[in-house]
């Protein structure tokens, strides 16, 4: 997740630039830059940080005149965020922007290295601004040069390169990462999203995958592998608010549709054909370690929890998880033999950050799972895999959640081969799923509308009890969680074979039971335990792919083959039911009552 923009015109470069990064700048924010050329002079200006540095760097500079220029706002995936990592990157005489990771570029960085080529930075995007000079060199075509850069290229990439062999031309790119292309007379805007250049272009192109190009003065030229292609222009939205939550109602709303691709971008480069790899982790990282403890708190620790029940089963480790504000006070016994792993979405939770410090002290190694490079978390763990979720904006996690359960869910299988653990056979089955996942999460008109009606029967009530069992209990503790911080209503998560030692007691028409009934896991158990709370007149909101006729609502599910694939997909169904019933109730969703995105007190 980065945020590009690019202006070719006449206008002050510099600030169109700036201000376009600006409402980008929650796609990440550890460094920026900025590449104008202009009377076929080349300036370039980066700096580590928040946009105000890069402001303050450039305050001396004007730009006026035709000229071409790309900016970038970085949230790193390859490399720490240094000023030598900020995008435009450089070649010799060409910059390159770029969003998304370039899956092969060890290998082409290897080839390049090879022909003699100088990298400055740790980035996977070096290597397109390498690859362009290479084949300029031998075509002296800009635009030869540029197209076989691409056909190279495997991965996500949303790119824009300029170069002084063709000082009035950007060319652009993009294939899974977002993209578009304003349009206002002779002036050209590229931008990650809409906002950058609303007010300023009238005219908009969402680029597709695969689709590619130049503009230079009073040409732009858009190609696909056919051939050449014109421009299917839409007007562009005048209302930035809207635009920033790309057309839907809340943040938290947009979090939710956004799972099925973000999810990808956890994935990508870290699933080959027969393996998991995480480049983070040094190959014997694992050496030694008998045990894991995972600290985290409120989602993450549902997360966690769910991860438990993945470790023990594939990688056959012994694993425990504690609530980090718990764990902090306990005087816990600790072993070095013991990895300790904290899971934090903005990786500044002060509970989470002691407990680890508290692991350190001991003597514990220490693996972070995180959203935000460069946190406090990260910095202080030995090592760290981030998540990839992107800014999550709406307090109530969604995304973050969903990542952070497929990083764990990859890791337990990375353990399972370290340790021979598991058989070549179920390691490709768990591989197949996870790589179906996408399909999983992607959110339905007719899912979403139903939903919709059903939540109006919810709205009241002495409160809702989400049950389910094995990961499905977690992911009930985080559904109920969901409801609770943005409806105001009393929710909670139960085993569901727990549900006859107490609570059970509650039961009557105005007890909400949410069931996860997967079909891959335990589904005569959850069944029975249904059917008891049934009897009981409790009111049964079952979620399933198989019918249930003691159900009062039914949502049904896919007939999926895998339970994580359950899991996913439940897990959306839980969000948007929580989304709907705050929204119907009135609340703000994005920012609820009482809650802060980043708990950094005690
Ligand atoms: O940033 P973290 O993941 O460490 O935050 C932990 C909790 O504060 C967080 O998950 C909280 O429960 C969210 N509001 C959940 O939606």
């Amino acid at each position: 997740m980065c945020g590009i923009v690019g202006y070719l015109g006449k206008k002050e470069k510099k600030e169109i630039l700036l201000d376009g990064l600006q409402e980008l700048e929650y796609r990440g924010y550890d460094s920026a830059g900025i590449a104008v050329i202009k009377d076929r002079k080349l300036n370039h200006f980066k700096a580590i940080g928040k946009l105000k540095n890069l402001r303050e760097k450039t305050r001396d500079f004007s730009s006026e005149g035709f000229g071409i220029s790309i900016g970038h706002t970085r949230w790193a995936t390859h490399g720490k965020p240094t000023e030598l990592n900020a995008h435009p990157h450089l070649g010799q005489y060409s910059y390159v922007v770029h969003n998304g990771i370039i899956e092969n570029y060890q290998a082409l960085k290897k080839e390049l290295q090879e022909d003699g080529a100088v990298f400055l930075s740790q980035t996977d995007t070096e290597t397109i601004v390498h690859l362009f000079e290479k084949y300029h060199q031998t075509s002296n075509d800009p635009f030869d040069a540029f197209q076989k850069t691409i056909e190279r290229l495997e991965g996500a990439y949303a790119t824009l390169l300029i170069t002084e062999a063709a000082p009035d031309t950007i060319f652009f790119a993009k294939n899974g990462s977002p993209m578009l292309i304003g349009f206002e007379e002779e002036d050209v805007y590229f931008a990650s999203s809409d906002t950058p250049i609303i007010g300023k272009a009238t005219e908009v192109y969402y680029l597709e995958d695969r689709e590619y190009g130049y503009a230079k003065k009073g040409e732009v030229a858009l190609f696909d592998a056919q051939g050449s292609k014109s421009f299917q222009k839409q007007t562009l939205p005048t209302d930035k608010a809207m635009a920033q939550k790309d057309g839907y109602r809340f943040f938290m709303e947009k979090e939710i549709y956004e799972q099925s691709s973000v999810i990808s971008d956890t994935m990508i480069g870290r699933i080959n054909d027969e393996q998991i790899h995480f480049d983070e982790l040094e190959s014997d990282f694992f050496d030694g370690i008998d045990a894991i403890k995972i600290c985290a708190c409120g989602t993450s620790y549902h997360a966690a929890l769910a991860s438990s029940y993945l470790f023990e089963r594939f990688a056959k480790v012994r694993c425990d998880i504690e609530i980090a504000s718990e764990f902090r006070y306990k005087e816990p016994l600790l072993d070095d033999k013991t990895l300790f792993i904290t899971i934090s979405q903005s990786g500044e939770t002060a509970d989470t950050l002691e407990a680890l410090k508290m692991a350190k002290r001991a003597g514990l190694k220490s693996l972070s799972i995180c959203n935000v490079d460069n946190s406090s978390i990260v910095r202080e763990s030995d090592a760290a895999i981030l998540t990839r979720a992107g800014i999550e904006k709406g307090v109530a996690s969604t995304k973050a959640f969903a990542t952070q359960a497929m990083v764990l869910w990859m890791l337990s299988l990375y353990l399972a081969d370290k340790r021979q653990m598991i058989s070549r056979e179920q390691k490709m089955i768990e591989i197949d799923a996870m790589r179906r996942t996408p399909k999983a999460l992607i959110v339905t008109e007719a899912l979403h509308g139903k939903l919709h009606r059903l939540s109006k029967r919810y709205l009241h009530g002495h409160g809702f009890f989400f049950i389910g069992r094995d990961i499905f209990y977690p992911l009930a503790l985080e559904g109920a969680l969901k409801l609770k911080e943005i409806s105001y209503l009393h929710a909670e998560g139960y085993p569901a074979g727990e549900m006859k030692h107490g609570p059970i007691a509650l039961a009557d028409s105005e007890l909400f039971t949410i069931a996860l009934m997967p079909k891959t896991l335990h589904y005569d158990k959850i069944k029975s335990n249904v059917e008891e709370l049934s009897a009981r007149d409790a009111t049964i909101l079952a979620i399933s792919p198989e019918p249930f006729e003691l159900a009062d609502d039914f949502i049904q599910t896919l007939q999926s083959t895998h339970p994580m694939l359950e899991f996913f997909e439940m897990m959306v169904i839980t969000q948007i039911l929580a989304l709907e019933i705050s929204i119907r109730l009135g609340n703000d969703v994005d920012m609820p009552r009482n809650l802060a995105k980043s708990v950094t007190v005690e």
